[in-house]
């Protein structure tokens, strides 16, 4: 069974509660899934885990949400060779369409940059979350399915 690490950063719950639907979906597809917040998650614990995916919604203008930020500096010359990885994240295309969801392209482009393999599309949710939730447990078991 993939151990995998789902790490979320939010600051409205939006990915918080789309977190859990991508953990049941990890857990249909028979993944071993470790939920955490990225203000309480240190880079090192990824070396514990065969699969990490990350959600983070996009603030300011195109920018990872606050949280992330930190960890993601410190994802810079972190080795994830061999690690599996995935990506998902809310955003907003009516009020932001030139950076909608860039914080889940940011997250991809330094999982690559560390030698970690992008297994599966990644997942933009635009606009309210709730009625995503279904596309949200799907998108957990395609990933746990390529795993
Ligand atoms: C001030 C502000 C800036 C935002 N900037 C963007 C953006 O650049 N791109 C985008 O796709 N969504 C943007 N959003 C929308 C949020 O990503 C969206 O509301 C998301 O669901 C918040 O998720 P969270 O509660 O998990 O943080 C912005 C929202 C606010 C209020």
């Amino acid at each position: 069974m993939a151990k995998a690490i789902l790490i979320y950063g939010s600051t409205t719950g939006n990915t918080e509660a789309l977190s859990g639907h991508v953990a049941a979906g990890l857990k249909q597809g028979g993944a071993d899934v470790t939920v955490k917040d990225v203000s309480t998650t240190d880079v090192d614990e990824l070396a514990s885990y065969d699969a990490i995916v990350f959600g983070c919604s996009t603030w300011g203008d195109g920018d990872l949400q606050d949280d992330f930020i930190d960890f993601h500096a410190d994802l810079n010359g972190a080795s994830l060779d061999g690690k599996k990885a995935a990506v998902f994240g809310p955003g907003d295309s009516d009020d932001y369409p030139d950076t909608f969801c860039d914080a889940v392209s940011i997250l991809e482009e330094a999982l690559k940059k560390c030698g970690a393999d992008i297994v599966a599309e990644n997942l933009k949710i635009d606009g309210d979350v709730e009625p995503a939730f279904q596309d949200a447990k799907a998108w957990g078991t395609k990933v746990a399915g390529a795993l």
